[in-house]
């Protein structure tokens, strides 16, 4: 067991500041505290975690939530709108603040700059809970719904269609530093940022994966075992028709999914726009796993917990 909690890390603010084999122990941790929910029952007894969210969360604030209370500790939610930041105070003294009081504080923003302020001001652990730039808990969490399916190898043909967005980032950083293969198809106008391309570029020479970017939904889609989609329009994204009538073809809908392997596994992070990005048939259908995949926000939640506090 120890060697599933030596730590190395304070923070979570991007994946890829973590090892493949970090993360792996993570997802082993998940599987852990999966099939038996008392686990580290008062792994957090007597501390406060905070949940600072600057935007809308379903999944990460109840799965952090009751994740912190099955772990025996204590969560305080907070809209940014009601603390003195909005009033001007800094990040670094709100961070200075939330030392003395709190043992860790999970932040939902805009900009990666941010958290990365607070972790560099602050004494205690600060976990990403999505920025504009990376989801890196979303991640953690569908490596996790993969790994326990068995189909985290290197024959697996993963697939995400889409726009290019905080999650579709943390899934390539995720996917290369295990050696893992992933297509990404989406219009040209919508491919990767450059400075999450040439990270994986760099990291998939280390790893031995392989990235492929198609501008051909059909040629994306082909013969995946998994198929991954999100919004179109993020939050705090302009939404623009232009962008949305780009991505029309790239939709996951019965057609697409035609091309794809018959069992092929259909994702999604949530919230689903359906009709848009996906289509009801697709994310009701029988291969769909979504509904396991956010489950597993749980789980993961808590075995990133139990890394981080743990020692
Ligand atoms: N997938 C996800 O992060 O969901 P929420 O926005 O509801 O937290
Ligand atoms: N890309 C989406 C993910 C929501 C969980 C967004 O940032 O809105």
């Amino acid at each position: 067991m120890k060697n599933l909690l030596d730590k190395k890390h304070k923070d979570l603010l991007t994946l890829k500041d973590y090892t493949k084999e970090e993360i792996e122990n993570i997802l082993k941790l998940a599987a852990e505290v999966k099939k038996d929910g008392k686990l580290y029952k008062d792994l957090l007894s007597g501390k406060s975690l905070a949940m600072l969210f600057d935007k809308h969360s379903t999944r990460t604030r109840l799965s952090f939530e009751v994740g912190i209370s099955q772990l025996g500790g204590n969560s305080i939610y907070l809209d940014s709108k009601n603390l003195q930041i909005n009033r001007g105070e800094t990040l670094g003294d709100t961070a200075k603040v939330f030392s003395k009081y709190l043992d860790g504080v999970i932040i939902r923003t805009y900009s990666q700059k941010t958290v990365e302020v607070f972790a560099k001001e602050s004494t205690i652990p600060v976990i990403n809970g999505l920025t504009d730039l990376y989801h890196p808990c979303q991640i953690l969490s569908d490596l996790f719904t993969i790994y326990e399916l068995g189909l985290l190898k290197k024959d697996l043909k993963f697939t995400y269609v889409g726009d290019s967005n905080n999650v579709l980032n943390s899934l390539l950083i995720g996917f290369t530093m295990l050696g893992l293969n992933i297509t990404v198809g989406c219009p040209e106008k919508c491919k990767p940022l450059k400075e999450v391309i040439n990270y994986i570029k760099k990291q998939s020479e280390i790893s031995g994966s392989n990235f492929k970017i198609v501008y051909d939904p059909l040629e994306a889609v082909a013969d995946a075992d998994i198929v991954y989609t999100d919004v179109w329009v993020s939050m705090g994204d302009k939404e623009s028709a232009g962008k949305i009538k780009e991505l029309k073809d790239f939709q996951i809908n019965l057609k697409l999914l035609s091309y794809a392997k018959p069992d092929a596994k259909i994702m999604h992070c949530l919230p689903a726009h359906r009709g848009e990005e996906i289509t009801s048939e697709a994310i009701d259908g029988s291969n769909s796993i979504v509904w396991v995949q956010a489950e597993n926000r749980l789980h993961a939640q808590k075995a990133l917990l139990v890394y981080l506090y743990s020692i």
